[in-house]
Protein backbone atom coordinates (compact mmCIF):
# COMPACT_ATOMS: atom_id res chain seq x y z
CA UNK A 1 0.00 0.00 0.00
CA UNK A 2 1.21 3.41 -0.71
CA UNK A 3 0.84 6.14 1.35
CA UNK A 4 1.08 10.08 -0.71
CA UNK A 5 0.80 13.12 0.75
CA UNK A 6 1.10 15.44 -2.06
CA UNK A 7 -1.86 16.44 -5.29
CA UNK A 8 1.16 16.26 -7.99
CA UNK A 9 2.26 12.45 -6.31
CA UNK A 10 -1.64 11.37 -6.11
CA UNK A 11 -2.45 12.31 -9.67
CA UNK A 12 0.74 10.34 -11.07
CA UNK A 13 -0.61 7.45 -9.16
CA UNK A 14 -3.76 7.69 -10.50
CA UNK A 15 -2.17 8.48 -14.18
CA UNK A 16 0.11 5.52 -13.48
CA UNK A 17 -3.21 3.26 -13.07
CA UNK A 18 -5.68 3.75 -15.76
CA UNK A 19 -5.39 -0.10 -16.38
CA UNK A 20 -8.62 -0.86 -14.27
CA UNK A 21 -11.31 1.21 -12.88
CA UNK A 22 -10.51 2.99 -9.76
CA UNK A 23 -12.87 3.05 -6.41
CA UNK A 24 -12.22 5.50 -3.59
CA UNK A 25 -13.28 5.50 0.15
CA UNK A 26 -12.62 8.92 1.81
CA UNK A 27 -12.15 9.41 5.38
CA UNK A 28 -11.04 11.76 8.17
CA UNK A 29 -9.59 9.09 10.23
CA UNK A 30 -10.11 7.21 13.56
CA UNK A 31 -11.26 4.60 11.24
CA UNK A 32 -13.71 1.68 12.30
CA UNK A 33 -15.08 -1.45 10.60
CA UNK A 34 -18.12 0.68 9.04
CA UNK A 35 -14.68 2.31 7.34
CA UNK A 36 -13.50 -0.80 6.19
CA UNK A 37 -16.96 -1.99 4.93
CA UNK A 38 -17.10 0.86 2.66
CA UNK A 39 -13.16 -0.44 1.10
CA UNK A 40 -15.20 -4.40 1.20
CA UNK A 41 -18.13 -3.05 -0.55
CA UNK A 42 -15.87 -1.07 -3.32
CA UNK A 43 -14.16 -3.80 -4.41
CA UNK A 44 -17.80 -6.04 -4.19
CA UNK A 45 -19.95 -3.47 -6.55
CA UNK A 46 -16.58 -2.43 -9.26
CA UNK A 47 -16.51 -6.48 -9.75
CA UNK A 48 -20.15 -7.28 -9.75
CA UNK A 49 -21.08 -4.21 -12.07
CA UNK A 50 -17.64 -4.04 -14.41
CA UNK A 51 -15.81 -8.05 -14.08
CA UNK A 52 -12.43 -5.82 -13.04
CA UNK A 53 -10.95 -5.99 -9.76
CA UNK A 54 -10.73 -2.26 -8.85
CA UNK A 55 -7.85 -0.26 -7.47
CA UNK A 56 -8.62 1.02 -4.14
CA UNK A 57 -7.79 4.04 -3.05
CA UNK A 58 -8.89 5.91 0.52
CA UNK A 59 -8.01 8.95 2.04
CA UNK A 60 -7.44 10.26 5.60
CA UNK A 61 -8.13 14.25 5.96
CA UNK A 62 -9.22 16.07 9.07
CA UNK A 63 -11.31 18.56 6.83
CA UNK A 64 -10.92 22.34 9.09
CA UNK A 65 -14.16 23.76 6.87
CA UNK A 66 -16.38 21.07 7.95
CA UNK A 67 -16.28 21.98 11.63
CA UNK A 68 -18.02 24.62 13.09
CA UNK A 69 -16.42 24.23 16.51
CA UNK A 70 -12.80 24.86 16.75
CA UNK A 71 -12.47 22.55 19.74
CA UNK A 72 -14.31 19.69 18.09
CA UNK A 73 -11.44 20.35 15.37
CA UNK A 74 -8.49 20.14 17.80
CA UNK A 75 -9.94 17.35 19.64
CA UNK A 76 -10.66 15.13 16.46
CA UNK A 77 -9.49 11.75 16.86
CA UNK A 78 -6.36 11.34 14.68
CA UNK A 79 -4.89 7.71 14.79
CA UNK A 80 -2.64 7.98 12.00
CA UNK A 81 -0.43 4.79 12.08
CA UNK A 82 -3.61 2.49 13.08
CA UNK A 83 -5.30 3.65 10.58
CA UNK A 84 -2.99 3.00 7.88
CA UNK A 85 -3.07 -0.68 9.32
CA UNK A 86 -6.40 -1.24 9.29
CA UNK A 87 -6.44 -0.08 5.38
CA UNK A 88 -3.72 -2.06 4.42
CA UNK A 89 -5.51 -5.06 6.37
CA UNK A 90 -8.21 -4.81 3.56
CA UNK A 91 -6.12 -4.24 0.67
CA UNK A 92 -6.13 -0.79 -0.02
CA UNK A 93 -3.41 0.39 -2.62
CA UNK A 94 -2.82 3.54 -2.10
CA UNK A 95 -3.94 6.25 0.72
CA UNK A 96 -3.71 9.90 0.66
CA UNK A 97 -2.66 11.84 3.74
CA UNK A 98 -2.62 15.61 2.62
CA UNK A 99 -1.60 18.61 4.62
CA UNK A 100 -4.35 20.87 5.45
CA UNK A 101 -1.65 23.26 2.98
CA UNK A 102 -1.69 20.94 0.50
CA UNK A 103 -5.62 21.17 0.67
CA UNK A 104 -6.01 24.64 1.20
CA UNK A 105 -2.93 26.58 -0.23
CA UNK A 106 -4.95 30.00 -0.33
CA UNK A 107 -5.64 30.04 3.71
CA UNK A 108 -9.68 27.68 4.31
CA UNK A 109 -11.21 31.04 5.37
CA UNK A 110 -10.47 32.15 1.82
CA UNK A 111 -11.28 29.37 -0.69
CA UNK A 112 -13.55 29.03 -3.41
CA UNK A 113 -16.66 26.58 -2.00
CA UNK A 114 -19.18 24.78 -3.46
CA UNK A 115 -22.74 25.57 -2.32
CA UNK A 116 -25.09 22.38 -1.10
CA UNK A 117 -28.23 24.53 -1.43
CA UNK A 118 -31.48 24.49 0.94
CA UNK A 119 -31.00 20.74 2.14
CA UNK A 120 -27.06 22.04 3.43
CA UNK A 121 -29.27 24.17 5.80
CA UNK A 122 -32.16 21.69 7.10
CA UNK A 123 -31.10 18.42 9.48
CA UNK A 124 -27.51 18.75 10.63
CA UNK A 125 -26.87 22.01 8.96
CA UNK A 126 -29.30 24.23 11.74
CA UNK A 127 -26.76 23.53 14.38
CA UNK A 128 -24.04 23.72 11.99
CA UNK A 129 -24.48 26.38 9.19
CA UNK A 130 -21.82 25.90 7.10
CA UNK A 131 -21.04 22.04 7.49
CA UNK A 132 -22.15 20.82 4.09
CA UNK A 133 -20.45 23.57 2.33
CA UNK A 134 -17.13 22.63 3.62
CA UNK A 135 -18.11 18.56 2.95
CA UNK A 136 -19.06 19.11 -0.54
CA UNK A 137 -15.46 21.23 -0.81
CA UNK A 138 -13.66 18.76 0.58
CA UNK A 139 -15.12 16.28 -1.51
CA UNK A 140 -15.13 17.55 -4.91
CA UNK A 141 -11.54 18.57 -4.18
CA UNK A 142 -10.79 14.77 -3.30
CA UNK A 143 -12.68 14.01 -6.56
CA UNK A 144 -10.67 16.05 -8.56
CA UNK A 145 -6.97 14.75 -7.28
CA UNK A 146 -8.22 11.17 -6.89
CA UNK A 147 -10.15 10.77 -9.88
CA UNK A 148 -12.25 7.78 -9.10
CA UNK A 149 -14.65 5.84 -11.30
CA UNK A 150 -17.10 5.22 -7.83
CA UNK A 151 -16.80 6.52 -4.68
CA UNK A 152 -18.09 4.84 -1.78
CA UNK A 153 -20.57 7.18 1.18
CA UNK A 154 -21.85 5.45 4.72
CA UNK A 155 -25.54 5.63 4.28
CA UNK A 156 -25.33 6.46 8.26
CA UNK A 157 -24.42 10.20 7.14
CA UNK A 158 -27.54 9.88 4.54
CA UNK A 159 -27.69 13.87 4.72
CA UNK A 160 -24.22 13.71 3.35
CA UNK A 161 -24.52 10.82 1.14
CA UNK A 162 -28.04 12.23 -0.52
CA UNK A 163 -26.11 16.25 -0.91
CA UNK A 164 -22.63 14.37 -2.65
CA UNK A 165 -24.92 12.60 -5.23
CA UNK A 166 -26.58 16.19 -5.56
CA UNK A 167 -23.21 17.53 -6.62
CA UNK A 168 -22.17 14.84 -8.86
CA UNK A 169 -24.96 14.81 -10.81
CA UNK A 170 -25.47 18.45 -10.50
CA UNK A 171 -22.02 19.48 -11.35
CA UNK A 172 -21.90 16.60 -14.61
CA UNK A 173 -19.19 14.67 -12.48
CA UNK A 174 -18.55 11.39 -14.33
CA UNK A 175 -18.43 9.29 -11.32
CA UNK A 176 -20.70 6.86 -9.37
CA UNK A 177 -21.23 7.71 -6.36
CA UNK A 178 -22.59 4.38 -3.92
CA UNK A 179 -24.21 4.65 -0.79
CA UNK A 180 -23.07 1.46 1.48
CA UNK A 181 -25.66 0.15 4.30
CA UNK A 182 -24.85 1.14 8.32
CA UNK A 183 -22.75 -1.44 10.22
CA UNK A 184 -23.67 -1.79 13.80
CA UNK A 185 -22.63 -2.98 16.69
CA UNK A 186 -24.36 -6.11 18.08
CA UNK A 187 -26.66 -3.71 20.10
CA UNK A 188 -27.84 -1.87 16.96
CA UNK A 189 -25.75 1.01 17.44
CA UNK A 190 -24.21 2.51 14.05
CA UNK A 191 -21.02 2.52 14.17
CA UNK A 192 -19.03 5.58 14.31
CA UNK A 193 -15.98 7.19 15.25
CA UNK A 194 -18.00 9.57 17.78
CA UNK A 195 -18.77 5.88 19.94
CA UNK A 196 -15.65 6.64 21.61
CA UNK A 197 -16.72 9.29 23.49
CA UNK A 198 -19.62 7.71 24.83
CA UNK A 199 -18.98 7.09 28.63
CA UNK A 200 -19.74 3.44 29.51
CA UNK A 201 -22.89 3.68 30.95
CA UNK A 202 -24.37 6.64 28.16
CA UNK A 203 -22.86 3.35 25.39
CA UNK A 204 -25.47 1.03 26.87
CA UNK A 205 -28.36 4.17 26.88
CA UNK A 206 -27.08 5.22 22.87
CA UNK A 207 -28.64 1.80 21.87
CA UNK A 208 -32.31 3.35 22.44
CA UNK A 209 -31.84 5.31 19.17
CA UNK A 210 -31.15 2.48 16.80
CA UNK A 211 -34.70 1.00 18.63
CA UNK A 212 -36.50 4.27 18.37
CA UNK A 213 -35.89 3.74 14.47
CA UNK A 214 -37.12 0.09 14.32
CA UNK A 215 -40.21 1.25 16.06
CA UNK A 216 -41.18 4.02 13.91
CA UNK A 217 -40.52 1.42 10.64
CA UNK A 218 -42.40 -1.24 12.56
CA UNK A 219 -45.72 1.28 13.21
CA UNK A 220 -45.70 2.49 9.78
CA UNK A 221 -45.47 -0.75 8.51
CA UNK A 222 -48.90 -1.70 10.65
CA UNK A 223 -50.73 0.93 9.09
CA UNK A 224 -50.01 3.75 11.58
CA UNK A 225 -50.17 7.29 10.14
CA UNK A 226 -46.38 8.92 10.28
CA UNK A 227 -47.07 11.17 12.90
CA UNK A 228 -48.31 8.87 15.35
CA UNK A 229 -45.26 6.48 14.84
CA UNK A 230 -42.76 9.55 15.33
CA UNK A 231 -44.82 10.83 18.45
CA UNK A 232 -44.86 7.50 20.29
CA UNK A 233 -41.17 6.93 19.62
CA UNK A 234 -40.85 10.16 20.91
CA UNK A 235 -42.48 9.73 23.86
CA UNK A 236 -40.66 6.45 23.95
CA UNK A 237 -37.07 8.46 24.68
CA UNK A 238 -38.62 10.94 26.54
CA UNK A 239 -38.44 8.68 29.62
CA UNK A 240 -34.61 8.43 29.40
CA UNK A 241 -33.69 11.58 30.21
CA UNK A 242 -30.02 11.04 29.68
CA UNK A 243 -31.27 11.56 25.85
CA UNK A 244 -32.68 14.79 24.10
CA UNK A 245 -33.70 14.45 20.90
CA UNK A 246 -32.94 17.28 18.15
CA UNK A 247 -34.91 15.54 15.19
CA UNK A 248 -36.57 12.18 14.69
CA UNK A 249 -38.25 13.04 11.08
CA UNK A 250 -39.49 10.84 8.27
CA UNK A 251 -38.77 12.28 4.87
CA UNK A 252 -38.50 11.22 0.78
CA UNK A 253 -35.40 9.67 -0.34
CA UNK A 254 -34.71 13.46 -1.57
CA UNK A 255 -34.89 14.49 2.17
CA UNK A 256 -36.53 17.26 0.51
CA UNK A 257 -40.18 16.11 1.10
CA UNK A 258 -42.08 14.29 3.70
CA UNK A 259 -42.95 10.45 3.11
CA UNK A 260 -46.34 9.88 1.55
CA UNK A 261 -45.82 6.95 -1.03
CA UNK A 262 -43.18 4.47 -1.55
CA UNK A 263 -39.47 4.54 0.29
CA UNK A 264 -37.89 7.12 2.00
CA UNK A 265 -35.66 7.28 5.16
CA UNK A 266 -36.27 7.69 9.02
CA UNK A 267 -33.81 9.58 10.38
CA UNK A 268 -33.54 10.96 13.87
CA UNK A 269 -30.25 13.13 15.77
CA UNK A 270 -29.67 12.94 19.61
CA UNK A 271 -27.54 14.00 22.25
CA UNK A 272 -26.67 11.00 25.04
CA UNK A 273 -25.18 12.93 27.89
CA UNK A 274 -23.26 15.53 25.41
CA UNK A 275 -22.09 13.63 22.52
CA UNK A 276 -24.43 13.88 19.52
CA UNK A 277 -25.63 10.72 17.35
CA UNK A 278 -26.90 10.26 14.35
CA UNK A 279 -28.93 7.10 12.62
CA UNK A 280 -31.42 6.63 10.36
CA UNK A 281 -32.98 3.68 8.13
CA UNK A 282 -35.04 2.92 5.27
CA UNK A 283 -38.93 3.23 5.86
CA UNK A 284 -41.41 2.27 2.70
CA UNK A 285 -45.26 2.94 3.23
CA UNK A 286 -47.26 0.70 0.69
CA UNK A 287 -50.40 1.40 -0.92
CA UNK A 288 -52.14 4.90 -0.22
O1 LIG B 1 -17.77 11.36 6.31
C1 LIG B 1 -16.63 11.83 6.50
O2 LIG B 1 -15.77 11.20 7.11
C2 LIG B 1 -16.29 13.20 5.95
O3 LIG B 1 -17.39 14.05 6.00
C3 LIG B 1 -15.69 13.15 4.52
C4 LIG B 1 -16.71 12.62 3.52
C5 LIG B 1 -14.45 12.29 4.51
C6 LIG B 1 -15.31 14.57 4.08
O4 LIG B 1 -14.36 15.13 4.92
Amino acid sequence: MQVIDTILAMREWTAQHSDKPVAAVYTMGALHDGHLELVRQARHHVSANTGAHPYIIASIFVNPTQFTNADDLAKYPRTLEHDLEMLGSVGVDAVFVPSVEQMYPTGHANTVTVEPGPLGNEFEGVGRPGHFRGVLTVVNKLLNITAPNYAMFGEKDFQQLTLIKAMVAELNMPIEIVGVPTVRDSDGLAMSSRNRRLSESSRVLAARIPEALIAVKESVVRGNPIDEALNAATEQLAETPEISVDYLVVTDESMHDVLANGRGRVLIAANVEGVRLIDNMAIEIKGA
